[in-house]
Formats: C-alpha cells, sequence, structure tokens
C-alpha cells in the first residue's frame, strides 16, 4: 500500500524521541543518542502525515563507503500502511544511494520478511550473548590470560586514527568521528587496545552503559587469545549487578566458545542484513572477509 507519508530530515529536537520510541519497543537503547547525532545528523529521518510523527529511523553512510540503518520504527497504529516502506525506500534511494560497500541493518527474525521484501539479503548470523557480573569481575584483569598480553587504555590523543583505519580494515566502516567522541568525553564508553612494540594495534575492544546493560563491543582482534585477554580487561571494569551483554558472529567459534568459557549464554538471534549497492555482491564485504577477527560486534550504531 502506498504511504502518505512525507519524510523530513530530523532535526535535534527529534532526537530525545529515538530513545523514547525505542525504550516503549523494550529495546536496550543507548544514552548516547544526541551524542551520535549530533556525529552524522545526515540521515535520520522522520515520517509524518500531517503534524504527526509515524515513523523514523537512523542512516549513515560512512566515509569508507559503508552503509548503515537502524532504530526503523513505526508507531503501531500506522504500521501496515507502507509508512515502514517509504522511509527505507526514500533512504536507499537518496542518502544511502552511493554507499560502494552496501547498506547493513541487523533485523530481528521476524522482521526479515519485510526487508527482503526491499532487497536485503542475509549476509551473517549473529548471537546475542549475556552473562550477569560477579562482584569479584575487577580480579579479572588479573588472570593469565589477560596478564599475559598488554592490554591498555586507548589514549584518545594518540590513538584515534590508528583505531579508526584498524576499525575500518576489520568492519569495513571507516567512522573517525564515532571514535572522537571519546576524546570528546561526550559518551560514557571505555575503550582498550592490544598494540605491539612497532605500534600496530593488534586488538581493541570496547563497552558502554545502555538502559538494561552493559554492552560490549566491538572487539576485533587479530587472535582468540588477544580477544580473550581484551575481554577480561573490559569485564573487570564493568561495575558489578547489572548484566553484560554483546554481538558476535555465529560463525566465529572461536568467539562462541571463548564467551561460554566465561559465563555467556545465548539469547534471540540477531541477522546482519545487506543491502548491495550498484551490482556489488555482498561476499565482496569486508565484514565477510574478516569475520573470523570479529569477537565482537558494534551495530555500527548505538545499540
Ligand atoms: C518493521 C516495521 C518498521 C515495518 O513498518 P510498516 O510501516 O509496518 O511496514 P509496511 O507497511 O511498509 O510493510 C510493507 C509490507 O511488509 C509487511 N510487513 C511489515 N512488517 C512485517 C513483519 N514484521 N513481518 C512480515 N511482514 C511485515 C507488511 O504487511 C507489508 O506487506 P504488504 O505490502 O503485503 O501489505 C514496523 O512494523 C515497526 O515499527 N515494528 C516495530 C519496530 C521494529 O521491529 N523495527 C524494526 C527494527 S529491525
Amino acid at each position: 500500500m502506498a504511504s502518505r507519508a512525507v519524510i523530513r530530515d530530523a532535526v535535534s529536537s527529534d532526537v530525545e524521541s529515538y530513545v523514547k520510541w525505542g525504550l516503549d519497543e523494550g529495546w536496550n537503547m543507548s544514552q548516547d543518542v544526541p551524542t551520535y547525532f549530533a556525529s552524522y545528523p545526515k540521515g535520520w529521518l522522520i515520517a509524518q502525515i500531517g503534524d504527526v510523527v509515524v515513523g523514523k529511523l537512523y542512516s549513515t553512510c560512512y566515509p569508507s563507503g559503508m552503509g548503515h540503518i537502524g532504530y526503523v520504527m513505526v508507531v503501531k497504529e500506522w504500521r501496515g500502511k507502507g509508512v515502514g516502506t517509504a522511509l527505507l525506500r526514500h533512504v536507499l534511494d537518496n542518502h544511502l544511494a552511493t554507499c560502494s560497500l552496501g547498506v547493513g541493518l541487523y533485523s530481528a527474525l521476524e522482521n526479515l520478511p519485510f526487508y527482503q521484501t526491499l532487497g536485503f539479503q542475509v549476509e551473517q548470523k549473529a548471537f546475542r550473548m549475556s552473562r550477569p557480573t560477579a562482584l569479584d569481575d575487577a580480579k579479572l584483569s588479573q588472570r593469565k590470560e589477560c596478564v599475559d598480553v598488554a592490554v591498555q587504555a586507548m589514549n584518545p590523543d594518540t590513538d584515534l586514527e590508528k583505531i579508526a583505519q584498524f576499525d575500518a580494515a576489520t568492519s569495513g566502516a571507516y567512522r573517525p568521528g564515532f571514535w572522537a567522541q571519546f576524546n570528546e568525553g561526550r559518551t560514557n564508553y571505555v575503550a582498550v587496545l592490544v598494540v605491539e612494540s612497532g605500534g600496530e594495534i593488534l586488538g581493541l575492544g570496547a563497552h558502554r552503559s545502555l538502559t538494561n546493560s552493559t554492552r560490549v563491543g566491538p572487539i576485533y582482534a587479530k587472535s582468540a587469545a588477544i580477544a580473550e585477554a581484551v575481554l577480561l580487561k573490559l569485564l573487570s571494569q564493568v561495575d558489578g549487578g547489572g548484566v553484560v551483554t554483546l554481538d558476535t558472529f555465529s560463525n566465529n567459534t572461536e568467539a562462541v566458545q571463548m564467551y561460554e568459557k566465561h559465563g555467556f549464554t545465548i539469547t534471540p538471534d540477531t541477522y546482519l542484513l545487506r543491502h548491495p549497492s550498484g551490482n556489488q555482491t555482498m561476499q565482496g564485504h569486508p565484514s565477510s572477509l574478516n569475520s573470523q577477527t570479529i569477537f565482537a560486534i558494534t551495530s555500527l550504531d548505538f545499540n
């Protein structure tokens, strides 16, 4: 059904409602949404019928040519009337039309048919894994797996460009603005690095507070041992009493085994979908090639 919705760019006063709508949907929202909007304001879209906001999404085309869509939401009474399709078509035809690496998004199983109708294909299946925190997690950084590898806090003054390059080589997303937020002290992220003596980054990890848990991700590492050291260092820095969650690709068996070893269990699956750009195939995408070095995903966005 064709929608009568008019699509416009979001402005900063629209942004708080992304968090509210997401919480109403039962999503585990980041409180950093306004910060992300300030970093990449282009591509956040509002669907309106008359004065009433009936749908919204955010999108980004990172400078490396990789697009991402998230927070696709239509108000309940307007679902099934073409608003979601209008929003997706608009963003794919306009803001994301030149993303040479295609456009990714994460979807729950029940929404796959909606996105597949729009031309998205399943690229990877991901497991969401979770674990309660414990008071003695602070001691995890003393474990041999962590001590053997020199995990250090990220230094925003010197490491940012190197991190952005490592991120781009692993995930396909060159997003210096995302990492620069550490420098500006405007997010609740903690980030750690493993760097060899020559200065090459061997591993990278971060965690941040969401509404209902601490989310670990990304963890990118050149080996499972490095990923484990990064994980333990991150867990040692999380306050006790809550839950830690993360997403990891189901085909990275080393990652899944490592998380199970440290008490994580699998909760419902999510799927990484991709809308290929032009005549590109999904197999050419860096995240397909490097999934064995991706131990925890950040959904390139905020949830
Ligand atoms: C998913 C969502 C954005 C779709 O928006 P929408 O405006 O309802 O979608 P449309 O009306 O454009 O739907 C287009 C078609 O897809 C179908 N469709 C929509 N959601 C579907 C779903 N979850 N499963 C199967 N089909 C679906 C519609 O029935 C319609 O089919 P038709 O053309 O044969 O009638 C909306 O249902 C929503 O906000 N859901 C809750 C939030 C959410 O889960 N967002 C997705 C995050 S990944």
